[in-house]
């Protein structure tokens, strides 16, 4: 069997399309002794964004990496399209990383390959021909809006470049869940809101499902109160102060969740944790 057979079509369906993409069940992990997580419990049903906001070295990045199955969970199931991951074998599992798309924490982007060569990373190690891959590079470049840098390497990129390129290489596959490690982690201000803006559009064209984890609350708010206008080419404050139903707001408390709700239950927390986190 070629592995042209095999492989799904990234924009086929995956898993049980009624299960939700993403679900946590009771799930700890910990290193050396120490919890970091603890007995987590969530679900991202498909369109749906969750943020996870939490403290420097809270396990936000652990969440993620639990999340696309490059760490096992100590206790729990961790199910991704309705699948349970700890029991799918390691080829599956590869397979089924084309249907997730990673962003992560300070891009990790490889300096010694060019910008092309980041974005269409994953596909080379994968089936495709040439032709697609470089269509498909350019096609990601131009989403992100950097098809000039192409031939750059990214030690001659900035750090918010450099974010566009991660988002770039993220998408390649077409993943229908994407996972941002914190994007917006060491930008400026303005930088962060482009960047932002960016994951908007992504979720907003494509109507993926996403894990987003952040230590900048303005992320959240942004997130949960615009929309991107695609005919403009860029976000709006969303009509009539109104939220977007499909974002969720999760806070980390030392290891556990203390809060899951949208931004309006967010702002409305009576649970003084939050009320200091929102402070
Ligand atoms: N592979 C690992 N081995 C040992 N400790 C780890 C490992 N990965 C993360 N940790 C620890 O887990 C805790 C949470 O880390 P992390 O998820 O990176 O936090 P953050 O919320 O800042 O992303 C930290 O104390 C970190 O040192
Ligand atoms: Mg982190």
């Amino acid at each position: 069997m070629s592995t042209t057979e095999t492989v799904p079509a990234p924009d086929q369906a995956i898993g049980d399309p009624t299960a939700p993409v993403v679900s946590f069940e009771h799930v700890s992990i910990g290193f050396d002794g120490h919890p970091v997580l603890l007995d987590i419990n969530f679900q991202a049903r498909s369109g749906e964004m969750v943020i996870v906001l939490g403290p420097a070295g809270g396990g936000k990045s652990v969440l993620l990496k639990l999340a696309n199955g490059l760490l096992p969970p100590d206790a729990g199931r961790i199910r991704l399209f309705g699948m349970n991951i700890q029991t799918l074998p390691q080829d599956e599992l590869f397979t089924f990383r084309r249907h997730i798309g990673m962003v992560f924490q300070e891009s990790a982007l490889f300096d010694s390959l060019s910008v092309r060569d980041n974005v269409s990373y994953r596909l080379i190690e994968e089936r495709d021909n040439q032709e697609d891959i470089d269509r498909r590079v350019l096609e990601c470049l131009r989403f992100v809006e950097l098809e000039e840098a192409i031939d750059k390497f990214p030690p001659e990129l900035s750090g918010g470049m450099k974010r566009r390129v991660a988002i770039a290489r993220a998408i390649i596959t077409q993943p229908s869940l994407l996972l941002y490690d914190s994007p917006t982690g060491g930008l400026d201000p303005i930088t962060s809101t482009t960047i932002i803006e960016l994951v908007m559009k992504q979720r907003d064209v494509y109507e993926s499902t996403a894990l987003l984890v952040t230590h900048r609350l303005q992320d959240a708010f942004t997130l949960a109160t615009h929309r991107f206008n695609l005919k403009e080419n860029r976000m709006e404050r969303i009509e009539n102060d109104g939220i977007d139903p499909n974002t969720t707001i999760m806070v980390l408390k030392q290891g556990r969740i203390a809060f899951t709700g949208s931004l309006v239950d967010l702002l409305r927390s009576k649970d003084p944790y939050i009320q200091e986190y929102l402070a």
